[in-house]
Protein backbone atom coordinates (compact mmCIF):
# COMPACT_ATOMS: atom_id res chain seq x y z
CA UNK A 1 0.00 0.00 0.00
CA UNK A 2 1.29 3.13 -0.73
CA UNK A 3 1.90 5.82 1.74
CA UNK A 4 3.63 8.51 0.07
CA UNK A 5 3.27 8.18 -4.14
CA UNK A 6 -0.09 9.63 -4.21
CA UNK A 7 0.98 12.88 -2.60
CA UNK A 8 4.46 13.20 -4.03
CA UNK A 9 4.33 12.09 -8.21
CA UNK A 10 1.80 15.49 -8.76
CA UNK A 11 4.56 17.50 -7.49
CA UNK A 12 7.31 15.97 -9.02
CA UNK A 13 4.80 16.14 -12.71
CA UNK A 14 4.13 20.30 -11.38
CA UNK A 15 7.76 20.64 -11.01
CA UNK A 16 8.65 19.36 -14.32
CA UNK A 17 5.50 21.26 -16.07
CA UNK A 18 7.32 24.40 -14.48
CA UNK A 19 11.07 22.91 -15.47
CA UNK A 20 9.43 22.65 -19.50
CA UNK A 21 7.99 26.47 -19.23
CA UNK A 22 11.54 27.66 -19.42
CA UNK A 23 12.52 25.27 -21.63
CA UNK A 24 14.10 26.56 -25.06
CA UNK A 25 13.80 30.09 -23.77
CA UNK A 26 16.96 32.52 -23.33
CA UNK A 27 17.57 31.43 -20.14
CA UNK A 28 19.87 33.65 -18.68
CA UNK A 29 23.22 31.12 -16.78
CA UNK A 30 24.67 32.19 -13.47
CA UNK A 31 27.90 30.16 -12.11
CA UNK A 32 27.99 28.40 -8.94
CA UNK A 33 31.61 27.51 -10.05
CA UNK A 34 33.56 27.07 -12.86
CA UNK A 35 31.73 25.69 -14.63
CA UNK A 36 28.62 24.61 -12.02
CA UNK A 37 25.68 26.35 -13.79
CA UNK A 38 22.32 27.53 -11.76
CA UNK A 39 19.14 29.36 -13.70
CA UNK A 40 16.17 30.47 -12.26
CA UNK A 41 14.28 27.17 -13.23
CA UNK A 42 16.47 25.45 -10.63
CA UNK A 43 15.43 27.86 -8.31
CA UNK A 44 11.88 28.41 -9.30
CA UNK A 45 11.44 24.32 -9.05
CA UNK A 46 12.57 24.44 -5.50
CA UNK A 47 10.52 26.67 -4.26
CA UNK A 48 7.64 25.05 -5.35
CA UNK A 49 8.76 21.89 -4.42
CA UNK A 50 9.69 22.64 -0.98
CA UNK A 51 6.11 24.71 -0.72
CA UNK A 52 4.38 21.56 -1.70
CA UNK A 53 6.18 19.11 0.54
CA UNK A 54 6.18 21.93 3.51
CA UNK A 55 2.42 22.04 2.90
CA UNK A 56 1.58 17.92 3.49
CA UNK A 57 4.44 16.89 5.68
CA UNK A 58 5.09 20.09 7.82
CA UNK A 59 7.42 17.65 10.23
CA UNK A 60 10.07 16.26 7.85
CA UNK A 61 13.27 18.33 6.79
CA UNK A 62 14.42 19.55 3.75
CA UNK A 63 17.73 19.31 1.80
CA UNK A 64 17.56 21.19 -1.46
CA UNK A 65 20.55 21.44 -3.91
CA UNK A 66 20.03 25.18 -4.45
CA UNK A 67 19.93 25.95 -1.00
CA UNK A 68 17.15 25.01 1.47
CA UNK A 69 18.13 23.28 4.50
CA UNK A 70 15.27 23.11 7.12
CA UNK A 71 14.89 20.67 9.91
CA UNK A 72 17.56 18.83 8.80
CA UNK A 73 17.74 16.64 12.21
CA UNK A 74 14.39 15.41 11.47
CA UNK A 75 14.01 11.62 11.85
CA UNK A 76 12.21 12.11 7.96
CA UNK A 77 14.22 14.69 5.65
CA UNK A 78 13.71 14.58 1.81
CA UNK A 79 16.12 15.29 -0.65
CA UNK A 80 15.22 17.65 -3.43
CA UNK A 81 17.09 18.11 -6.91
CA UNK A 82 14.80 19.98 -8.88
CA UNK A 83 16.42 19.89 -11.97
CA UNK A 84 19.10 17.69 -12.47
CA UNK A 85 20.86 18.33 -15.38
CA UNK A 86 20.95 21.36 -15.48
CA UNK A 87 24.16 22.00 -18.06
CA UNK A 88 21.91 19.92 -20.40
CA UNK A 89 18.78 22.38 -20.22
CA UNK A 90 21.03 25.14 -20.24
CA UNK A 91 21.95 24.65 -23.67
CA UNK A 92 18.42 23.68 -24.68
CA UNK A 93 20.11 19.68 -24.61
CA UNK A 94 16.45 17.44 -23.54
CA UNK A 95 17.68 15.35 -20.93
CA UNK A 96 16.99 16.31 -17.33
CA UNK A 97 14.12 15.87 -14.60
CA UNK A 98 13.06 16.35 -11.10
CA UNK A 99 14.27 14.07 -8.61
CA UNK A 100 12.68 13.81 -4.84
CA UNK A 101 13.66 11.32 -2.44
CA UNK A 102 12.71 10.86 1.31
CA UNK A 103 15.73 9.03 3.82
CA UNK A 104 15.14 8.67 7.58
CA UNK A 105 18.23 9.72 9.90
CA UNK A 106 19.44 5.96 9.70
CA UNK A 107 19.73 6.55 5.87
CA UNK A 108 16.92 3.96 4.81
CA UNK A 109 15.34 5.29 1.45
CA UNK A 110 11.43 5.48 2.26
CA UNK A 111 9.94 6.52 -1.25
CA UNK A 112 11.62 8.27 -4.50
CA UNK A 113 10.27 9.79 -7.94
CA UNK A 114 12.22 11.47 -10.35
CA UNK A 115 10.25 13.00 -13.27
CA UNK A 116 11.51 13.76 -17.17
CA UNK A 117 9.22 15.71 -18.35
CA UNK A 118 10.51 15.88 -22.14
CA UNK A 119 9.74 12.27 -22.18
CA UNK A 120 6.49 12.36 -19.93
CA UNK A 121 7.97 9.70 -17.71
CA UNK A 122 7.56 9.12 -13.40
CA UNK A 123 9.81 6.69 -12.39
CA UNK A 124 8.96 5.88 -8.51
CA UNK A 125 9.40 3.58 -5.47
CA UNK A 126 8.33 3.40 -2.52
CA UNK A 127 10.99 0.80 0.26
CA UNK A 128 9.62 -2.50 -0.38
CA UNK A 129 7.23 -2.09 -3.20
CA UNK A 130 8.15 -2.69 -6.50
CA UNK A 131 9.36 0.43 -8.82
CA UNK A 132 6.89 1.26 -11.58
CA UNK A 133 7.74 3.98 -14.53
CA UNK A 134 4.50 5.60 -15.51
CA UNK A 135 2.38 3.26 -13.23
CA UNK A 136 4.18 0.07 -14.46
CA UNK A 137 6.21 -2.32 -12.65
CA UNK A 138 9.76 -1.86 -13.59
CA UNK A 139 12.68 -4.35 -13.73
CA UNK A 140 16.23 -4.30 -14.35
CA UNK A 141 17.78 -5.69 -17.57
CA UNK A 142 18.84 -9.50 -17.14
CA UNK A 143 22.39 -9.27 -19.28
CA UNK A 144 24.69 -11.02 -17.76
CA UNK A 145 27.89 -10.23 -18.84
CA UNK A 146 29.93 -6.78 -18.79
CA UNK A 147 31.61 -7.76 -22.16
CA UNK A 148 27.70 -7.90 -23.56
CA UNK A 149 26.81 -4.20 -21.02
CA UNK A 150 25.62 -1.25 -21.79
CA UNK A 151 26.68 1.11 -19.21
CA UNK A 152 26.47 5.18 -17.89
CA UNK A 153 28.86 7.27 -15.99
CA UNK A 154 29.18 11.17 -15.25
CA UNK A 155 31.63 13.66 -14.98
CA UNK A 156 31.73 16.03 -12.09
CA UNK A 157 31.59 19.93 -13.09
CA UNK A 158 33.82 21.00 -10.02
CA UNK A 159 37.36 19.92 -9.25
CA UNK A 160 37.29 18.01 -12.89
CA UNK A 161 40.68 18.34 -13.00
CA UNK A 162 41.13 16.47 -9.88
CA UNK A 163 39.01 13.11 -11.21
CA UNK A 164 40.27 9.71 -12.58
CA UNK A 165 36.82 9.00 -14.05
CA UNK A 166 38.30 9.38 -17.77
CA UNK A 167 40.85 6.10 -17.15
CA UNK A 168 37.58 4.52 -15.85
CA UNK A 169 35.48 5.49 -18.75
CA UNK A 170 37.95 4.30 -20.91
CA UNK A 171 38.85 0.99 -19.55
CA UNK A 172 35.07 -0.14 -19.39
CA UNK A 173 34.34 1.48 -22.85
CA UNK A 174 37.25 -1.33 -24.03
CA UNK A 175 35.35 -3.97 -21.81
CA UNK A 176 31.48 -3.21 -22.35
CA UNK A 177 29.10 -2.44 -25.16
CA UNK A 178 30.10 1.18 -24.59
CA UNK A 179 29.49 4.05 -22.02
CA UNK A 180 27.25 6.39 -22.25
CA UNK A 181 27.58 10.03 -20.89
CA UNK A 182 24.26 11.57 -20.78
CA UNK A 183 24.43 14.31 -18.28
CA UNK A 184 21.89 13.38 -15.64
CA UNK A 185 23.36 11.53 -13.02
CA UNK A 186 19.27 11.06 -11.87
CA UNK A 187 18.31 9.33 -15.03
CA UNK A 188 20.96 7.51 -15.59
CA UNK A 189 19.88 5.72 -12.35
CA UNK A 190 16.19 5.55 -13.63
CA UNK A 191 17.74 4.04 -16.94
CA UNK A 192 19.58 1.10 -15.11
CA UNK A 193 16.68 0.85 -13.32
CA UNK A 194 14.35 0.58 -16.32
CA UNK A 195 16.83 -2.20 -18.25
CA UNK A 196 17.59 0.44 -20.98
CA UNK A 197 21.42 0.72 -19.14
CA UNK A 198 22.88 -2.50 -17.14
CA UNK A 199 25.29 -0.47 -14.66
CA UNK A 200 26.10 3.50 -13.92
CA UNK A 201 29.02 4.73 -11.94
CA UNK A 202 29.99 8.04 -10.74
CA UNK A 203 32.76 9.65 -8.32
CA UNK A 204 31.59 12.72 -6.23
CA UNK A 205 27.66 12.53 -6.69
CA UNK A 206 25.00 14.35 -3.44
CA UNK A 207 22.42 12.90 -1.87
CA UNK A 208 19.90 14.77 -3.80
CA UNK A 209 21.63 13.76 -7.19
CA UNK A 210 20.99 9.84 -6.06
CA UNK A 211 18.65 9.58 -3.12
CA UNK A 212 15.51 8.97 -5.46
CA UNK A 213 17.19 6.91 -8.57
CA UNK A 214 19.12 4.52 -5.58
CA UNK A 215 16.05 3.45 -4.40
CA UNK A 216 14.69 3.19 -7.65
CA UNK A 217 17.13 1.03 -8.88
CA UNK A 218 16.91 -1.53 -5.97
CA UNK A 219 13.18 -1.71 -5.79
CA UNK A 220 13.56 -2.66 -9.75
CA UNK A 221 15.63 -5.25 -8.60
CA UNK A 222 18.97 -4.02 -8.99
CA UNK A 223 22.11 -3.49 -6.51
CA UNK A 224 24.03 -0.38 -5.53
CA UNK A 225 26.97 -0.04 -3.59
CA UNK A 226 30.71 1.89 -3.32
CA UNK A 227 33.26 1.29 -5.68
CA UNK A 228 34.74 -1.24 -3.09
CA UNK A 229 31.59 -3.13 -3.04
CA UNK A 230 30.64 -1.84 0.80
CA UNK A 231 26.83 -0.57 0.79
CA UNK A 232 26.03 2.60 -0.24
CA UNK A 233 25.08 5.58 1.69
CA UNK A 234 23.66 8.97 1.33
CA UNK A 235 27.27 10.36 1.90
CA UNK A 236 28.94 7.99 -0.04
CA UNK A 237 29.44 10.08 -2.90
CA UNK A 238 30.80 7.36 -5.13
CA UNK A 239 27.84 5.77 -6.78
CA UNK A 240 27.92 1.60 -8.17
CA UNK A 241 24.27 0.53 -9.49
CA UNK A 242 24.20 -2.39 -11.56
CA UNK A 243 21.05 -5.00 -12.92
CA UNK A 244 22.88 -7.30 -9.67
CA UNK A 245 23.80 -10.01 -12.15
CA UNK A 246 27.19 -8.00 -13.24
CA UNK A 247 27.44 -6.15 -10.21
CA UNK A 248 30.23 -8.70 -9.14
CA UNK A 249 32.21 -8.51 -12.37
CA UNK A 250 31.74 -4.37 -12.49
CA UNK A 251 33.38 -4.40 -8.68
CA UNK A 252 36.28 -6.74 -9.46
CA UNK A 253 37.13 -4.61 -12.84
CA UNK A 254 37.08 -1.37 -10.43
CA UNK A 255 39.19 -3.49 -8.13
CA UNK A 256 41.49 -3.91 -10.86
CA UNK A 257 41.50 -0.18 -12.69
CA UNK A 258 42.25 1.30 -8.98
CA UNK A 259 44.87 -1.32 -8.76
CA UNK A 260 46.44 -0.02 -12.03
CA UNK A 261 45.96 -3.71 -13.49
CA UNK A 262 46.05 -5.22 -16.86
CA UNK A 263 45.34 -1.08 -18.15
CA UNK A 264 45.25 -0.62 -21.60
CA UNK A 265 47.54 2.64 -22.54
CA UNK A 266 45.65 5.76 -23.23
CA UNK A 267 47.16 6.66 -26.66
CA UNK A 268 48.75 9.43 -27.18
CA UNK A 269 47.36 11.89 -29.25
CA UNK A 270 50.82 13.10 -30.07
CA UNK A 271 51.60 9.89 -31.61
CA UNK A 272 48.58 9.48 -33.30
CA UNK A 273 49.11 13.15 -34.94
CA UNK A 274 52.67 11.79 -36.17
CA UNK A 275 50.91 8.92 -37.52
CA UNK A 276 48.49 10.32 -39.58
CA UNK A 277 49.76 11.00 -43.24
C1 LIG B 1 24.81 16.98 -12.20
C2 LIG B 1 24.31 15.86 -13.08
C3 LIG B 1 25.46 15.25 -13.86
C4 LIG B 1 26.57 14.77 -12.95
C5 LIG B 1 27.04 15.92 -12.06
C6 LIG B 1 25.87 16.48 -11.26
P1 LIG B 1 23.10 19.01 -11.68
O1 LIG B 1 23.73 17.51 -11.42
O2 LIG B 1 23.70 14.85 -12.32
O3 LIG B 1 25.04 14.14 -14.61
O4 LIG B 1 27.64 14.32 -13.74
O5 LIG B 1 28.03 15.44 -11.18
O6 LIG B 1 26.34 17.55 -10.45
O7 LIG B 1 24.18 19.98 -11.28
O8 LIG B 1 22.76 19.10 -13.12
O9 LIG B 1 21.95 19.00 -10.77
CA1 LIG C 1 22.13 17.00 -9.64
CA1 LIG D 1 20.41 20.29 -9.82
Amino acid sequence: MSRYLPDLEPIAREAGALLMSYFDQHIKIEYKGDVDLVTAADRASEKLIVERLRAKWPHHGIVGEEGTRSDTDAEYRWFVDPLDGTTNFAHGYPVFCVSIALARQDDRLEVGVLYDPTRHELFSAEHGCAATLNGEPMHVSKTTRLAESILGTGFPSHKRHKNPNIHFYQQLTLRSHGVRRAGSAALDLANVAAGRYDGFWEFNLNPWDTAAGVLIVQEAGGTVTRFDGAPFRLDSREVLASNSVIHEELLENFGEIFAGRGLEPLPSPVEYAKSRT
